[in-house]
């Protein structure tokens, strides 16, 4: 697994961040009430929902991530429990928490299965979720899509061998949960990126996101540069802002409930 500590992630936390207020929003009433924020990076939803009243505990494998995360608790003046760790398996008891949410991360696990039954299993039977994904249609998803080509080329995986579980179709999530016990349902909504320009919305995020600086390591600079160019040109070919840069991209926001 690459390491989110790498770079800075927290220029595009900035930018999730009004899907933390939605996934939250979502999840209401959350005071008092224990909530696990999956794979909470620096702590965005996590704080959203500590600041409103519940008592959270946010993880992720990124040591530096849960540290910005720590601090700006302590800034923010609200109580969270920060535990180092990953989606397989949680490192919590059946039944410890009435909510579960997660901003962007579940795409990262290893296997959509196995998150969705350990979902399942720390979920008080009372339960509810709300996990962000992103669609998989649009500029941020063909970004996406680009990274991973120039990955799996790397490790020379045929496309046939390329299994890979599509987080932003209602059909697939409804199925997955079914078979943990939970029912869900989606509702699509949109978050804008703004820059002064393609190039500079490129530029910011392959100098500072993970995933890129990761990816340039494990592609070598011949490829890499090839693909800041495709995504370059996906961006510029996406813009809605002639005179600066604007993407907006769809996402879902998934709830649910054991039944
Ligand atoms: C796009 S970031 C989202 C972070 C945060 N939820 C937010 O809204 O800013 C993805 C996060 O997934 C975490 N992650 C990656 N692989 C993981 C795994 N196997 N288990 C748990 N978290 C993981 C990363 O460390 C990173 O913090």
């Amino acid at each position: 697994m690459a390491s989110w500590d790498i770079g800075s992630y927290e220029l595009t936390a900035a930018q999730l961040e009004p899907v933390a207020g939605v996934s939250i929003d979502a999840v209401e009433p959350v005071a008092g009430r224990t909530l696990l924020d999956l794979a909470c990076g620096t702590g965005n939803a996590s704080l959203e929902a500590a600041s409103r009243g519940a008592r959270v505990t946010g993880i992720d494998p990124a040591t530096r991530l849960l540290k910005v995360a720590r601090l700006r608790a302590t800034e923010a003046e609200v109580d969270a429990e920060w535990v180092h760790g990953d989606f397989h398996p949680l490192p919590f008891e059946d039944n410890s928490f009435d909510i579960v949410t997660s901003v962007f991360g579940m795409i990262f696990g290893a296997d959509e299965n196995d998150i969705a039954g350990e979902i399942a299993r720390v979920l008080a039977p009372s339960g509810r979720i709300a996990i962000a994904t992103w669609v998989d249609t649009g500029v941020m998803s063909e970004v996406g899509n680009l990274i991973r080509s120039a990955v799996e080329e790397k490790v020379q995986l045929p496309p046939e061998d390329r299994p890979r579980f599509d987080w932003g179709d209602e059909d697939n999530l409804k199925l997955l949960f079914a078979d943990h016990g939970i029912s869900i349902q989606t509702e699509t909504r949109r978050l804008s990126f703004r820059a002064d320009s393609p190039q500079q919305m490129s530029d910011e995020w392959a100098d500072n996101h993970p995933v890129w600086l990761a990816t340039r390591e494990a592609v070598g600079s011949e490829r890499y540069d090839r693909l800041r160019a495709d995504i370059l040109a996906a961006l510029e070919a996406g813009n809605e802002d002639p005179a600066a840069m604007k993407l907006t991209s769809d996402y879902l926001v998934i709830t649910g409930s054991p039944v």
